[in-house]
């Protein structure tokens, strides 16, 4: 890992070391606009799935209690996997986790779909972003789908300490390219659990077929 990685590792592992994961800004009783776009890829139980800095979220949960049987998290801090594992106790046994800077991954499987909620946008630089759009290409299967959410062009700058980049519908296809078709967008207003609304842009693509 180069020095800024493993600042940005550093960073996310002490904001979990810190922070109860019920009091991080990005905190969500119900991943419910999550839940809604993925429902309306009409994926397979047995898709494989990848949650891109899951963090904390109990996305994961909702998706096995769904019925989903091949879902992985990813995350950069160990310590938020670590959070979500002793959630689920047993059942964390069912699913794939990785500790991993998503510009680094590499993925010996394709996944029918990813999920991003506000990670994405923490790639200031143009090389991350690359490197991101790299992976999400070897690692999401033509014909797969893409769910991310972002802050929104109206929504804050800065999240975690950290400077974010906002999106809206054309600046997101500008850096994903055309293999991706945009197939919805919402708005949502997220409470942070001290009660200060940001508003976030959400997009849910398919990767073209080859
Ligand atoms: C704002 S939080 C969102 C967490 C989760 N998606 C949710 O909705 O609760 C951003 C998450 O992305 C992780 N993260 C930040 N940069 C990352 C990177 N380059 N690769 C993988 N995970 C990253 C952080 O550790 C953190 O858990």
């Amino acid at each position: 890992m180069s020095k800024s990685e493993n600042d940005r590792q550093a960073h996310w592992q002490s904001v979990y070391r810190d922070r109860p994961a019920g009091e991080v800004s990005w905190y969500q009783a119900e991943p419910t606009l999550s839940l809604s776009l993925i429902n309306e890829t009409d994926i397979p139980l047995d898709a494989r799935i990848l949650d891109v800095g899951g963090g904390a979220s109990i996305l994961v949960d909702r998706l096995l209690a769904h019925g989903f049987g091949n879902i992985q998290v990813l995350d950069i801090a160990a310590r938020a996997l670590a959070v979500s594992q002793q959630r689920l106790g047993d059942l964390a046994d069912q699913v794939r986790w990785h500790t991993s800077d998503i510009t680094q991954f590499q993925s010996d499987q394709q996944f029918e779909l990813w999920h991003d909620r506000a990670v994405f946008h923490f790639l200031t630089r143009s090389a991350q972003r690359q490197a991101y759009c790299k992976v999400l290409e070897q690692s999401l299967r033509p014909g797969g789908h893409l769910i991310i959410g972002t802050f929104a062009v109206d929504g804050p700058k800065r999240c975690s300490g950290l400077d974010i980049v906002q999106y809206d519908a054309s600046a997101l296809l500008e850096v994903l390219g055309s293999q991706f078709v945009l197939q919805e967008q919402r708005r949502e207003c997220h409470l942070t659990p001290a009660g200060k609304a940001q508003n976030f842009a959400w997009f849910r693509l398919r990767r073209l077929t080859d």
